[in-house]
Protein backbone atom coordinates (compact mmCIF):
# COMPACT_ATOMS: atom_id res chain seq x y z
CA UNK A 1 0.00 0.00 0.00
CA UNK A 2 1.26 3.54 -1.42
CA UNK A 3 0.27 5.59 1.71
CA UNK A 4 -0.67 3.55 5.02
CA UNK A 5 -1.60 7.04 6.57
CA UNK A 6 -5.00 6.75 5.42
CA UNK A 7 -8.04 5.24 8.16
CA UNK A 8 -9.35 2.36 5.82
CA UNK A 9 -12.99 1.09 7.02
CA UNK A 10 -13.79 -2.67 5.67
CA UNK A 11 -17.67 -2.46 5.37
CA UNK A 12 -19.00 -6.30 5.46
CA UNK A 13 -15.94 -7.49 7.15
CA UNK A 14 -17.57 -10.70 8.41
CA UNK A 15 -18.55 -11.43 5.02
CA UNK A 16 -16.20 -13.71 2.03
CA UNK A 17 -15.16 -10.44 0.05
CA UNK A 18 -14.42 -8.60 3.20
CA UNK A 19 -12.56 -11.58 4.45
CA UNK A 20 -10.28 -11.28 2.10
CA UNK A 21 -9.76 -7.96 2.24
CA UNK A 22 -8.15 -8.03 5.70
CA UNK A 23 -6.04 -10.68 4.77
CA UNK A 24 -4.86 -8.72 1.96
CA UNK A 25 -4.20 -5.51 4.54
CA UNK A 26 -2.43 -8.19 6.83
CA UNK A 27 -0.08 -9.16 3.75
CA UNK A 28 0.64 -5.55 3.82
CA UNK A 29 1.24 -5.40 7.85
CA UNK A 30 -0.83 -2.38 7.57
CA UNK A 31 -0.99 -0.73 10.94
CA UNK A 32 -3.78 -1.85 12.91
CA UNK A 33 -4.77 1.44 14.18
CA UNK A 34 -6.08 2.30 10.84
CA UNK A 35 -8.44 -0.45 10.25
CA UNK A 36 -11.88 -0.26 11.03
CA UNK A 37 -14.43 -3.29 10.60
CA UNK A 38 -18.01 -2.86 9.95
CA UNK A 39 -20.51 -4.94 9.37
CA UNK A 40 -24.45 -5.81 10.01
CA UNK A 41 -25.45 -5.00 13.74
CA UNK A 42 -25.67 -8.66 14.11
CA UNK A 43 -21.93 -8.80 14.34
CA UNK A 44 -21.64 -5.79 16.76
CA UNK A 45 -18.66 -6.74 19.05
CA UNK A 46 -17.18 -9.69 16.93
CA UNK A 47 -13.30 -10.13 16.89
CA UNK A 48 -11.18 -11.08 13.82
CA UNK A 49 -8.00 -12.12 14.37
CA UNK A 50 -5.79 -9.31 12.35
CA UNK A 51 -1.48 -9.44 12.32
CA UNK A 52 -0.65 -10.23 16.46
CA UNK A 53 -3.61 -8.60 17.71
CA UNK A 54 -7.65 -8.69 17.15
CA UNK A 55 -10.24 -6.28 15.49
CA UNK A 56 -13.41 -5.67 16.78
CA UNK A 57 -17.03 -4.67 14.30
CA UNK A 58 -18.51 -2.60 14.74
CA UNK A 59 -21.84 -1.33 13.19
CA UNK A 60 -21.66 -0.10 9.77
CA UNK A 61 -23.77 3.22 10.73
CA UNK A 62 -23.39 7.09 9.12
CA UNK A 63 -21.87 7.96 12.17
CA UNK A 64 -18.99 5.18 12.14
CA UNK A 65 -17.38 6.90 8.78
CA UNK A 66 -16.04 9.90 10.58
CA UNK A 67 -12.46 10.41 10.66
CA UNK A 68 -12.52 7.21 7.43
CA UNK A 69 -10.65 8.36 4.69
CA UNK A 70 -11.01 5.15 1.97
CA UNK A 71 -14.27 2.79 3.09
CA UNK A 72 -14.24 -0.27 0.65
CA UNK A 73 -17.90 -1.34 0.92
CA UNK A 74 -18.84 -5.23 0.18
CA UNK A 75 -22.22 -5.63 1.07
CA UNK A 76 -25.43 -5.85 -0.50
CA UNK A 77 -26.25 -3.31 -3.43
CA UNK A 78 -29.23 -2.01 -1.43
CA UNK A 79 -27.14 -1.62 2.13
CA UNK A 80 -24.62 -0.04 -0.48
CA UNK A 81 -26.72 2.52 -1.68
CA UNK A 82 -27.77 3.39 1.72
CA UNK A 83 -24.15 3.51 3.59
CA UNK A 84 -22.14 4.91 0.31
CA UNK A 85 -23.44 8.36 -0.10
CA UNK A 86 -23.15 8.98 3.95
CA UNK A 87 -19.24 7.58 3.87
CA UNK A 88 -18.41 10.30 1.47
CA UNK A 89 -20.48 13.36 3.34
CA UNK A 90 -18.14 12.60 5.79
CA UNK A 91 -15.08 13.19 3.14
CA UNK A 92 -13.93 9.33 2.61
CA UNK A 93 -13.83 7.24 -1.03
CA UNK A 94 -15.84 4.75 -1.20
CA UNK A 95 -14.72 1.61 -3.22
CA UNK A 96 -17.93 -0.17 -3.65
CA UNK A 97 -17.21 -4.28 -4.66
CA UNK A 98 -21.01 -4.18 -5.12
CA UNK A 99 -23.32 -3.81 -8.23
CA UNK A 100 -25.24 -0.55 -7.03
CA UNK A 101 -23.28 1.91 -8.81
CA UNK A 102 -21.39 0.16 -11.40
CA UNK A 103 -23.51 1.75 -14.47
CA UNK A 104 -24.08 5.47 -12.69
CA UNK A 105 -22.34 7.54 -15.28
CA UNK A 106 -20.98 9.95 -12.62
CA UNK A 107 -19.80 6.77 -11.21
CA UNK A 108 -16.05 5.60 -12.51
CA UNK A 109 -16.04 0.74 -12.60
CA UNK A 110 -12.42 0.24 -12.64
CA UNK A 111 -9.50 -2.40 -13.25
CA UNK A 112 -6.53 -0.27 -12.49
CA UNK A 113 -4.61 -2.37 -15.53
CA UNK A 114 -7.09 -1.62 -18.10
CA UNK A 115 -8.82 1.92 -17.35
CA UNK A 116 -6.68 3.43 -13.80
CA UNK A 117 -7.08 6.83 -15.76
CA UNK A 118 -10.83 6.54 -15.08
CA UNK A 119 -10.44 7.25 -11.26
CA UNK A 120 -9.54 10.91 -11.93
CA UNK A 121 -13.06 11.86 -12.33
CA UNK A 122 -14.32 9.81 -9.29
CA UNK A 123 -16.82 12.43 -7.08
CA UNK A 124 -16.43 9.63 -4.41
CA UNK A 125 -17.65 6.50 -4.98
CA UNK A 126 -15.67 4.12 -7.28
CA UNK A 127 -16.62 0.56 -8.25
CA UNK A 128 -15.41 -2.06 -8.87
CA UNK A 129 -17.21 -4.46 -11.31
CA UNK A 130 -18.57 -8.03 -10.85
CA UNK A 131 -16.11 -10.84 -10.50
CA UNK A 132 -16.55 -12.78 -14.26
CA UNK A 133 -16.35 -9.28 -16.09
CA UNK A 134 -12.62 -7.95 -14.16
CA UNK A 135 -10.81 -10.95 -15.80
CA UNK A 136 -12.61 -10.86 -19.12
CA UNK A 137 -12.11 -6.97 -19.55
CA UNK A 138 -8.25 -8.06 -18.57
CA UNK A 139 -8.10 -10.41 -21.38
CA UNK A 140 -9.98 -8.33 -24.05
CA UNK A 141 -7.96 -5.32 -23.09
CA UNK A 142 -4.44 -7.19 -23.79
CA UNK A 143 -5.80 -8.79 -26.78
CA UNK A 144 -7.33 -5.02 -28.38
CA UNK A 145 -4.23 -3.60 -27.95
CA UNK A 146 -3.53 -4.85 -31.59
CA UNK A 147 -6.19 -5.76 -33.69
CA UNK A 148 -9.72 -4.72 -33.09
CA UNK A 149 -12.46 -7.34 -31.22
CA UNK A 150 -16.04 -7.31 -32.61
CA UNK A 151 -17.41 -10.04 -30.96
CA UNK A 152 -16.97 -12.21 -27.82
CA UNK A 153 -19.07 -15.52 -26.60
CA UNK A 154 -18.61 -17.01 -23.38
CA UNK A 155 -19.85 -19.09 -21.00
CA UNK A 156 -18.88 -19.11 -16.79
CA UNK A 157 -17.95 -21.62 -14.41
CA UNK A 158 -18.55 -19.60 -11.31
CA UNK A 159 -17.81 -20.40 -7.47
CA UNK A 160 -20.08 -20.62 -5.09
CA UNK A 161 -18.34 -18.07 -3.17
CA UNK A 162 -19.33 -15.77 -6.09
CA UNK A 163 -22.94 -15.33 -4.10
CA UNK A 164 -21.13 -15.42 -0.07
CA UNK A 165 -20.05 -16.76 2.73
CA UNK A 166 -23.29 -18.99 3.32
CA UNK A 167 -23.48 -20.72 -0.37
CA UNK A 168 -19.93 -21.40 0.53
CA UNK A 169 -21.40 -23.22 3.94
CA UNK A 170 -23.99 -24.30 1.72
CA UNK A 171 -21.62 -26.81 -0.77
CA UNK A 172 -20.01 -27.88 2.32
CA UNK A 173 -23.10 -29.52 3.85
CA UNK A 174 -24.92 -30.14 0.84
CA UNK A 175 -21.82 -31.97 -0.60
CA UNK A 176 -22.33 -34.05 3.29
CA UNK A 177 -25.53 -34.70 2.88
CA UNK A 178 -25.45 -35.79 -0.88
CA UNK A 179 -22.33 -38.45 0.35
CA UNK A 180 -24.44 -39.77 3.24
CA UNK A 181 -27.47 -40.52 1.03
CA UNK A 182 -29.69 -37.52 2.95
CA UNK A 183 -31.64 -35.18 1.30
CA UNK A 184 -30.66 -31.68 0.39
CA UNK A 185 -32.23 -28.68 1.63
CA UNK A 186 -31.63 -25.53 -1.06
CA UNK A 187 -31.71 -21.99 0.10
CA UNK A 188 -28.89 -20.34 -1.75
CA UNK A 189 -29.98 -21.35 -5.34
CA UNK A 190 -32.92 -22.66 -6.77
CA UNK A 191 -31.90 -25.73 -6.97
CA UNK A 192 -29.01 -28.40 -5.44
CA UNK A 193 -25.35 -27.18 -6.30
CA UNK A 194 -23.44 -30.24 -4.64
CA UNK A 195 -22.65 -32.86 -7.65
CA UNK A 196 -24.68 -30.09 -9.87
CA UNK A 197 -24.51 -27.28 -12.62
CA UNK A 198 -26.70 -24.27 -12.56
CA UNK A 199 -27.01 -22.54 -16.01
CA UNK A 200 -28.26 -19.41 -13.83
CA UNK A 201 -26.75 -16.73 -11.81
CA UNK A 202 -29.01 -14.14 -11.05
CA UNK A 203 -32.54 -13.51 -12.18
CA UNK A 204 -33.27 -14.14 -16.00
CA UNK A 205 -35.00 -10.88 -17.61
CA UNK A 206 -37.57 -10.87 -20.72
CA UNK A 207 -34.44 -11.40 -23.58
CA UNK A 208 -33.93 -14.65 -21.63
CA UNK A 209 -30.19 -13.83 -20.16
CA UNK A 210 -29.93 -13.11 -16.91
CA UNK A 211 -28.38 -10.29 -14.35
CA UNK A 212 -25.42 -11.50 -14.38
CA UNK A 213 -25.09 -12.15 -17.72
CA UNK A 214 -26.38 -8.28 -18.43
CA UNK A 215 -23.31 -7.16 -16.39
CA UNK A 216 -21.23 -8.94 -18.29
CA UNK A 217 -22.07 -7.06 -21.35
CA UNK A 218 -22.68 -3.69 -20.17
CA UNK A 219 -19.60 -3.62 -17.51
CA UNK A 220 -17.17 -5.02 -20.24
CA UNK A 221 -18.55 -2.13 -22.42
CA UNK A 222 -17.99 0.52 -19.67
CA UNK A 223 -14.72 -0.47 -18.73
CA UNK A 224 -13.36 -0.67 -22.41
CA UNK A 225 -15.14 2.59 -23.41
CA UNK A 226 -16.43 0.27 -26.67
CA UNK A 227 -20.31 0.80 -26.22
CA UNK A 228 -20.40 -1.48 -29.96
CA UNK A 229 -18.85 -4.66 -29.01
CA UNK A 230 -20.53 -7.65 -29.39
CA UNK A 231 -21.06 -9.76 -26.05
CA UNK A 232 -23.03 -13.23 -25.63
CA UNK A 233 -22.77 -14.71 -22.19
CA UNK A 234 -24.04 -18.00 -20.66
CA UNK A 235 -23.41 -17.67 -17.06
CA UNK A 236 -23.13 -20.86 -14.75
CA UNK A 237 -22.98 -21.77 -11.14
CA UNK A 238 -20.48 -24.67 -10.37
CA UNK A 239 -20.05 -26.75 -7.30
CA UNK A 240 -16.39 -25.13 -6.48
CA UNK A 241 -15.86 -23.23 -3.40
CA UNK A 242 -13.17 -20.33 -5.30
CA UNK A 243 -12.43 -18.97 -8.71
CA UNK A 244 -14.26 -18.55 -11.62
CA UNK A 245 -13.23 -20.08 -15.35
CA UNK A 246 -14.33 -18.83 -18.30
CA UNK A 247 -14.36 -20.54 -21.82
CA UNK A 248 -14.21 -17.34 -24.57
CA UNK A 249 -14.33 -17.26 -27.98
CA UNK A 250 -12.86 -13.51 -29.51
CA UNK A 251 -13.67 -12.31 -32.82
CA UNK A 252 -11.45 -9.81 -34.50
CA UNK A 253 -11.73 -7.99 -36.82
CA UNK A 254 -8.81 -9.44 -38.95
CA UNK A 255 -7.36 -12.31 -37.97
CA UNK A 256 -4.76 -13.13 -34.90
CA UNK A 257 -2.44 -15.48 -34.54
CA UNK A 258 -2.51 -17.91 -31.23
CA UNK A 259 1.82 -16.89 -30.51
CA UNK A 260 0.26 -13.05 -30.91
CA UNK A 261 -2.01 -13.35 -28.75
CA UNK A 262 -0.07 -15.14 -26.18
CA UNK A 263 2.53 -12.41 -26.58
CA UNK A 264 -0.15 -9.87 -25.75
CA UNK A 265 -1.43 -11.54 -22.86
CA UNK A 266 1.81 -12.77 -21.27
CA UNK A 267 3.31 -8.49 -21.45
CA UNK A 268 -0.23 -7.57 -19.56
CA UNK A 269 0.24 -6.69 -16.00
CA UNK A 270 -1.77 -8.70 -14.02
CA UNK A 271 -2.07 -11.54 -16.75
CA UNK A 272 -0.05 -14.84 -16.19
CA UNK A 273 -0.28 -17.38 -19.44
CA UNK A 274 -0.49 -21.20 -18.38
CA UNK A 275 -0.59 -22.80 -22.05
CA UNK A 276 1.29 -25.97 -21.92
CA UNK A 277 -2.04 -28.08 -23.54
CA UNK A 278 0.28 -31.25 -24.18
CA UNK A 279 1.22 -31.61 -20.46
CA UNK A 280 -2.10 -31.10 -19.51
CA UNK A 281 -0.86 -27.94 -18.08
CA UNK A 282 -3.87 -24.74 -17.99
CA UNK A 283 -5.63 -22.38 -15.42
CA UNK A 284 -8.00 -24.06 -13.42
CA UNK A 285 -9.48 -23.17 -9.77
CA UNK A 286 -7.52 -25.59 -7.68
CA UNK A 287 -4.47 -23.39 -8.72
CA UNK A 288 -5.87 -19.87 -9.50
CA UNK A 289 -7.84 -19.64 -6.09
CA UNK A 290 -5.29 -17.92 -3.42
CA UNK A 291 -3.51 -15.78 -6.50
CA UNK A 292 -3.66 -12.58 -7.20
CA UNK A 293 -3.27 -13.11 -11.31
CA UNK A 294 -6.04 -13.68 -14.03
CA UNK A 295 -4.44 -17.24 -15.45
CA UNK A 296 -5.32 -17.38 -19.70
CA UNK A 297 -4.68 -20.79 -21.46
CA UNK A 298 -5.81 -22.92 -23.66
CA UNK A 299 -4.83 -20.78 -26.49
CA UNK A 300 -5.99 -21.48 -30.06
CA UNK A 301 -7.23 -20.76 -33.58
CA UNK A 302 -11.28 -20.64 -33.23
CA UNK A 303 -12.19 -23.70 -35.42
CA UNK A 304 -15.51 -21.99 -36.33
CA UNK A 305 -14.11 -18.61 -37.44
CA UNK A 306 -11.36 -17.68 -39.73
CA UNK A 307 -10.47 -14.30 -37.50
CA UNK A 308 -11.49 -16.08 -34.29
CA UNK A 309 -9.46 -17.20 -31.02
CA UNK A 310 -10.59 -19.58 -28.19
CA UNK A 311 -9.17 -19.59 -24.64
CA UNK A 312 -9.75 -20.26 -20.63
CA UNK A 313 -9.35 -18.09 -17.82
CA UNK A 314 -9.92 -18.99 -14.34
CA UNK A 315 -9.12 -15.93 -11.83
CA UNK A 316 -9.72 -16.00 -7.99
CA UNK A 317 -12.97 -14.17 -7.60
CA UNK A 318 -12.61 -12.85 -4.03
CA UNK A 319 -9.15 -11.84 -4.32
CA UNK A 320 -8.63 -10.19 -8.27
CA UNK A 321 -12.18 -10.55 -8.96
CA UNK A 322 -13.20 -8.36 -5.75
CA UNK A 323 -11.03 -7.59 -2.68
CA UNK A 324 -7.34 -7.50 -4.43
CA UNK A 325 -8.99 -4.96 -7.44
CA UNK A 326 -10.51 -2.84 -4.58
CA UNK A 327 -6.92 -2.46 -2.64
CA UNK A 328 -4.78 -1.88 -6.19
CA UNK A 329 -7.80 1.02 -6.97
CA UNK A 330 -6.43 2.78 -3.74
CA UNK A 331 -2.90 1.96 -4.56
CA UNK A 332 -3.88 3.52 -8.29
CA UNK A 333 -5.44 6.71 -6.54
CA UNK A 334 -3.09 7.17 -4.50
CA UNK A 335 0.18 6.93 -7.10
CA UNK A 336 -2.52 9.42 -9.47
CA UNK A 337 -3.11 11.58 -6.35
CA UNK A 338 -6.75 11.36 -6.43
CA UNK A 339 -7.98 9.69 -3.19
CA UNK A 340 -10.05 12.68 -2.26
CA UNK A 341 -12.02 14.19 -5.52
CA UNK A 342 -10.09 16.40 -7.97
CA UNK A 343 -13.35 18.59 -7.85
N1 LIG B 1 -18.17 -12.90 -3.52
C1 LIG B 1 -17.61 -12.45 -4.63
O1 LIG B 1 -16.88 -13.17 -5.35
C2 LIG B 1 -17.83 -11.03 -5.06
C3 LIG B 1 -17.07 -10.52 -6.12
C4 LIG B 1 -17.29 -9.20 -6.54
C5 LIG B 1 -18.24 -8.45 -5.88
N2 LIG B 1 -18.96 -8.98 -4.86
C6 LIG B 1 -19.95 -8.13 -4.19
O2 LIG B 1 -19.47 -7.87 -2.87
C7 LIG B 1 -20.59 -7.72 -1.98
C8 LIG B 1 -20.40 -8.65 -0.78
O3 LIG B 1 -20.33 -9.98 -1.22
P1 LIG B 1 -19.88 -11.19 -0.28
O4 LIG B 1 -19.73 -12.33 -1.21
O5 LIG B 1 -18.74 -10.80 0.60
O6 LIG B 1 -21.22 -11.39 0.62
P2 LIG B 1 -21.38 -12.13 2.05
O7 LIG B 1 -20.35 -13.15 2.25
O8 LIG B 1 -22.81 -12.54 2.10
O9 LIG B 1 -21.12 -10.94 3.11
C9 LIG B 1 -22.05 -9.88 3.27
C10 LIG B 1 -21.51 -8.89 4.28
O10 LIG B 1 -22.47 -7.82 4.36
C11 LIG B 1 -22.70 -7.53 5.74
N3 LIG B 1 -24.01 -6.94 5.91
C12 LIG B 1 -25.23 -7.51 5.70
N4 LIG B 1 -26.20 -6.62 6.00
C13 LIG B 1 -25.59 -5.48 6.42
C14 LIG B 1 -26.05 -4.22 6.89
N5 LIG B 1 -27.35 -3.94 6.96
N6 LIG B 1 -25.12 -3.28 7.26
C15 LIG B 1 -23.81 -3.57 7.18
N7 LIG B 1 -23.31 -4.73 6.75
C16 LIG B 1 -24.19 -5.68 6.37
C17 LIG B 1 -22.59 -8.88 6.40
O11 LIG B 1 -22.41 -8.69 7.79
P3 LIG B 1 -23.02 -9.70 8.90
O12 LIG B 1 -22.04 -10.83 9.00
O13 LIG B 1 -23.07 -8.86 10.12
O14 LIG B 1 -24.36 -10.14 8.40
C18 LIG B 1 -21.35 -9.44 5.70
O15 LIG B 1 -20.19 -8.91 6.28
C19 LIG B 1 -21.84 -8.00 -2.82
O16 LIG B 1 -22.39 -6.80 -3.26
C20 LIG B 1 -21.30 -8.78 -4.01
O17 LIG B 1 -22.10 -8.60 -5.15
C21 LIG B 1 -18.76 -10.24 -4.42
Amino acid sequence: MSDSNLTIAIVGATGAVGTIALELLADRAYPAERIILMASSRSIGKKLPYLDTELTVIEAAPGAFEGVDVAFISVSAEVSRALAPEAVKRGALVIDDGSAFRMDPAVPLVVPEVNGADLEWHQGIVSIPNCTTTPLAMALAALGQSVEITRVTVATYQAVSGTGAAAVRELHEQTADVLAGRPTNPKEYPHQIAFNVLPQVDDFAEDGYTGEEHKMINETRKILHDADIAISPTCVRVPVPVTHSEAVQVEFKRPMSPEEATRLLSEFPGITVVDEPQASVYPMPAQASGKDDVFVGRIRKDASHPNGLALWIACDNLRKGAALNALQILDEAVRRDCVKPVR
